[in-house]
């Protein structure tokens, strides 16, 4: 999208705005303009920042600014017209330029040895060049462009008409408000693609949602989605969507001068990521032969883990452009592509009974207990079905048979139940009115979907919040899982958490199961655990709202755990993403005495209840590598330098592509202008680099 010199002088331009005397006028607006789109390509599409958020959002008021005062000046595609916008009544329905059809699909090498087969004999070539790309697992999207602004966003709907949620497609940072199409004589063009959640995204998404006590979604797929659908655009700018645009079904363009640079899929897609769209242009293989095609997509399907995104398989392309539109389409899919998919993370399977649990917070929950079945490598034979609401969503019955998935690294969630298997002989699920575990009576508080056991000594209460504790993500002391812990407690050796801390050699000798090595093992394991950083701490507490993520920013703010007991609700606030119901929960936690009792007990049994200090490779920076040059206003040379390793990162003596931070002062000179031609280094101003450190404090 940008050129070399483009960007050198936009990068110029950014320090411009960066001054505190620049201000917008009518005749720099579109430069300002220019600079923040600049930014938001490298943040968005390019996944490479070149300033902070910091910095953006200070150029960026500026312009908002400026458009308050002279709302005349504002264009459409004004990187300002993204946010603010006002609540959707309804998405209307559109008709798609050219209908979104869908891709036939494959399975094995067999079923693309007879595509292949097809296509040769469609296109009278003896070997056919394909290319292979992800089939993105998201919500598809049709863009229209007119002379180079973005139109209208539409969902595919089914497939002749969808609908238009444009506002919200204008909340998806990576798909740009305006594109220079006219450079290629291109007045209208309906452009395909995906729109997606990331995985991280999409946990962090359902951990929120789990932390308020709303079930989560099934998969980031839902997700992107459902997001699509929300009436207030400011909600769809908080789920972090990202656009992958792959397919051009319309263009209109001058005839006189019609652009015909144009041959190949994989050109378009040069065209698409050159006007600054996220095609998958850097994922793509071009390939001759199906033979190829084959051996890269069990390549790729090795890698499907790793990738930041969930791809349900892949889309192989003719790629000759004029070959594709030889070969044509069928009524149903084009007969130059093919959907590859890979092994399902879905299975159905028969839901046989329901089992209510009581959680370490005492909510009660129905597990649905499953006929086993594997999917994505794993038997599955229960999964949590949350509450009464999301049972009549799903609309589930003992006896039914359901649609199990099991996306990424997310626990196995039911999609839904295939009522047309039904015979009549279902049950209803019932739901208990005392806690099955102490009888006492359960409790539902307004405005919640859980009922709860409020009894704090219920058992199944105690016994939960040690699992916890000791659980993998919390301070994962490994042989302490579920059915030791539950064994231990019936047995009365452990009856709270502390008491993991006070467990003996002899308390275990002559357990079944527990020779002299693995009581050796569990002691070791308990022992090391006392060292575990202060987040799985807090993570291990169990404290209602707090999960990983906040566990993670809460100890970047706190010396040591007592530190969270002195602060009070609005201090908790003021710490990023901590809102109202966490604040809160946190405040009530440190005040009730049981609770200060047992992290005093932990003290007092050896844990480490205090920050890291952050003087290795695992401080915030985390091993990062940083060279200074030019001259620093507010810290000596030396002093910078100091403070680079005290936080864990390290300090290399010239410019490569093994030098992660380069912190500019004035007048820098060589050592800049070389890492602006490596695009791996990130170029940061003195006060990014104070704010970075003041960050892991
Ligand atoms: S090409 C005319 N490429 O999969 C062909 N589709 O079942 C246009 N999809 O409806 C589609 N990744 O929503 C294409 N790289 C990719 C894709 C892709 C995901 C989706 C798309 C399509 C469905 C086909």
């Amino acid at each position: 999208m940008f050129t070399a010199d483009q960007t050198q002088s936009l990068q110029k331009n950014t320090l411009t705005w960066l001054e505190n005397s620049s201000s917008v006028s009518p005749d720099n607006i579109s430069d300002i303009r220019d600079v923040l789109r600049f930014h938001e390509h490298r943040y968005y599409v390019l996944n490479d920042p070149l300033i902070s958020d910091a910095e953006y959002d200070m150029i960026f008021k500026k312009l908002e600014l400026f458009e308050k005062n002279h709302p005349e000046s504002i264009t459409k595609d004004s990187p300002t017209q993204r946010v603010g916008a006002a609540l959707i009544k309804d998405f209307p329905k559109r008709q798609h330029l050219v209908p979104m059809l869908s891709l036939e699909n494959s399975y094995d090498e067999n079923d693309l040895r007879d595509w292949d087969r097809k296509v040769k004999e469609g296109s009278g070539l003896d070997e056919v060049e394909y290319t292979l790309e992800p089939k993105f697992d998201g919500a598809s999207i049709s863009l229209i462009y007119e002379d180079d602004m973005l139109l209208r966003g539409v969902t595919r709907g089914d497939g002749e008409t969808g609908d238009d949620i444009t506002p919200n497609v204008f909340q998806i940072r990576s798909i740009p408000l305006s594109a220079g199409f006219s450079k290629y004589n291109i007045q209208q063009i309906e452009i395909r693609g995906e729109i997606l959640m990331s995985k991280s995204s999409f946990k962090k998404y359902n951990e929120g949602l789990m932390e308020e006590g709303l079930p989560p979604l099934a998969n980031p797929r839902n997700a992107a989605a459902g997001s699509l659908r929300i009436k207030d655009p400011k909600i769809v700018a908080q789920r972090n969507l990202e656009g992958f645009l792959y397919h051009v079904s319309f263009i209109q363009s001058d005839e006189q001068k019609q652009e015909t640079t144009i041959k190949t899929h994989h050109d378009m897609l040069n065209m698409l990521w050159n006007l600054g769209f996220r095609s998958p242009k850097n994922e793509l293989r071009c390939l001759k032969g199906i033979d190829a095609v084959i051996r890269e997509i069990n390549e790729f399907e090795s890698k499907r883990d790793d990738l930041p995104y969930e791809i349900d398989g892949m889309v192989i392309k003719v790629n000759n452009l004029d070959l594709q539109d030889k070969l044509g389409m069928t009524a149903h899919h084009p007969r130059w592509a093919m959907a590859f998919k890979f092994k399902a993370r879905q299975a159905t399977t028969k839901l046989l009974d329901v089992e209510f649990q009581v959680g370490r917070t005492g909510a009660v929950t129905p597990v649905a207990k499953l006929e086993p079945v594997g999917v994505g490598g794993v038997t599955v034979s229960s999964i949590s079905i949350h509450n009464q609401d999301y049972i009549k969503e799903k609309d589930l019955k003992i006896g039914d048979r359901v649609l199990i998935e099991r996306s990424g690294d997310v626990i196995p969630q039911i999609v839904k139940s295939l009522s047309e298997w039904r015979t009549g002989a279902e049950k209803e699920i019932s739901f208990p009115s005392t806690c099955p575990v102490c009888n006492e009576q359960l409790f539902k508080p307004e405005n919640e979907a859980v009922w709860r056991c409020v009894n704090a000594g219920c058992s199944a209460q105690v016994v939960e919040k040690i699992i916890h504790f000791a659980s993998k993500d919390a301070m994962d002391i490994r042989s302490l899982g579920e059915a030791n812990v539950r064994k231990f407690y019936s047995l009365g050796l452990l009856k709270s958490i502390p008491a993991i801390y006070e467990l003996k050699e002899e308390d275990l000798r002559g357990l079944e199961g527990f020779g002299s090595k693995s009581i050796q093992n569990l002691l070791d394991a308990i022992e090391k655990s006392k060292q575990q950083p202060l987040h799985r701490l807090i993570y291990a507490l169990g404290i209602r709202y707090v999960g990983e993520t906040t566990a993670k920013t809460l100890a970047q703010h706190i010396h040591q755990i007592t530190d969270l007991a002195q602060k009070d609700i609005e201090s908790l606030q003021q710490i990023e993403d901590v809102g109202t119901k966490v604040a809160n929960s946190i405040y009530e936690f440190f005040r009730h005495h049981d609770n200060l009792e047992m992290i005093s007990q932990l003290k007092t049994l050896g844990l480490k209840l205090e920050a890291e200090p952050q003087s290795n490779s695992s401080g915030h920076l985390g091993g990062s590598t940083f060279l200074f040059t030019g001259t620093l206003n507010k810290l000596k040379r030396s002093e910078a330098e100091a403070m680079v390793e005290g936080a864990g990162g390290k300090l290399v003596s010239g410019v490569s592509s093994k030098l992660n931070y380069l912190v500019a002062g004035e007048d820098a000179g060589s050592k800049l202008e070389k890492a602006k031609k490596i695009s791996s280094i990130k170029i940061i101003s003195e006060e990014e680099f104070l704010s970075m450190l003041s960050a892991s404090l």
